[in-house]
């Protein structure tokens, strides 16, 4: 079966409605992703049929909502091949994930005098709270450069490890640029130093297979809004031997094995250990909605028809006067520009009187706008359901402003 591009359009109800009197062209599916009706119902049936709090009780409702709650767990699992379920936490994004890690992982073996490695193209959910630790423990970060095209500067990398390194946090795909990292070859040369690497998936995971057993990463954090599923819902990925060593982070219900006012607290076995509260039960089954979606359309399919896509957009933003392209040639998903010397916001605002909506701003990278030396850009970012013919509009919306305001 090919890519019906029709058939996914309509899974999406969003994207029959209008926006300023223009029929939707949703260009901003990197912020997030439209949910398909499959994502909507499986939400809803179980608010509708199903729900009761996980976990905690033996009546049939908790113990069905229980066991959807863990196959999702198992869906996760095989869905990035990682060699166990127990490997994979959830979490509310990628954000909580890397905070997750850096308050966990990272307060346990970071002491005064490390250093982290990161590069200068993160979003700031990969840099924070790296920061943030660095100030807790007096470990330092260290910066992998870009080239003006915005790929990273691979050979200065791995001069930037040393004995003190400890952890190497880096994104797949750029939110801003698409660069998408050799992340196989930068991983075994950390891995070579004994150092361990944490992988932000929130741009990549949407656009192709992932698997973290062939990447050989120690971490692997994303979101389940960027992949078509609910907000609220994310997963970690740690390799289990590293989670069992791992402290908890929160405290609470859920993460303990027993409590004693007098004997103190002894932790559950992870992955419960870092899942302390009720959970977003809802949510996880919803993401266990979004990646049976995107398994029946294959990522096979879906990268050729994204590329296709790309290329198309590429091609067609050239007639498009003073229009500055960021990012390398070959890019995943998302494409920056700035008109002339226009802000983005202005840009922005008018394509949105079109019915076009994009991201404008730092986009959470605002080292990245440093590099460029801008304050802000528009991004269009391109999903499943985005088409040529949308890409036609924006192109046409661009070439209106630019005879607008010159
Ligand atoms: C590369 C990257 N990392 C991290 C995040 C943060 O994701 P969330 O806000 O879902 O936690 C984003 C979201 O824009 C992102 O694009």
């Amino acid at each position: 079966m090919s890519y019906s591009i029709a058939r996914v359009r309509g899974d999406f109800p969003i994207l029959s409605r209008e926006v300023n009197g223009q029929p939707l062209a949703y260009l901003d599916s990197a912020a997030s992703a439209q949910k398909p009706q499959a994502v909507i119902d499986a939400e809803l049936d179980f608010y509708r049929h199903g729900y009761a709090a996980v976990h905690r009780g033996i009546h049939t409702l908790s113990a069905e909502a229980t066991q959807l709650m863990e196959n999702v767990r198992n869906q996760i699992a095989r869905f990035m091949n990682a060699s166990s379920p127990e490997e994979i936490v959830f979490v509310r994004g990628t954000t909580e994930g890397i905070n997750l890690v850096a308050n966990s992982w990272g307060r346990a073996n970071i002491q005064a005098g490390d250093n982290i490695i990161i590069s200068a193209m993160e979003h700031h959910a990969n840099i924070v709270p790296w920061q943030m630790l660095c100030e807790h423990t007096g470990a330092s970060l260290r910066v992998i450069p870009l080239n003006e095209d915005g790929t990273l500067q691979l050979e200065v990398f791995p001069t930037l490890i040393d004995e003190r390194t400890k952890l190497l946090a880096i994104t797949q795909v750029s939110n801003v640029l698409g660069t998408e990292n050799p992340l196989q070859a930068m991983i075994a040369t950390a891995h070579q130093a004994g150092v361990k690497v944490l992988v932000d998936g929130a741009q990549a995971i949407m656009h192709h297979a992932v698997d973290v057993q062939a990447l050989d990463c120690d971490f692997y954090v994303f979101s389940g809004h960027k992949l078509y599923g609910p907000t609220g819902i994310g997963v970690l990925y740690a390799r289990k031997a590293i989670l069992q060593d791992m402290p908890p982070w929160e405290g609470g219900g859920a993460m303990i094995a027993t409590v004693s006012l007098t004997e103190g607290t002894t932790y559950a076995a992870p992955p419960g250990r870092f899942e302390a509260g009720t959970p977003n039960t809802g949510g996880i089954l919803g993401l266990g909605a979004a990646v049976r979606y995107i398994e029946s359309l294959t990522f096979a399919r879906i990268a050729e028809y994204e590329h296709s896509l790309m290329q198309y957009a590429q091609q067609a933003l050239q007639a498009v006067p003073d229009l500055k392209v960021y990012g390398p040639q070959q890019r995943l998903g998302v494409l920056a520009f700035n008109l002339g010397k226009h802000h983005a916001y202005d840009v922005g605002s008018f394509l949105d009187n079109y019915g076009i909506a994009v991201r404008t701003g730092h986009h959470c990278a605002m080292p990245l706008m440093a590099f460029y030396g801008v304050p802000a850009m528009c991004r269009a970012s391109f999903a499943i359901y985005n088409t040529e013919e949308e890409v036609d509009r924006l192109v046409a919306g661009l070439q209106r402003i630019h005879r607008l305001l010159g």
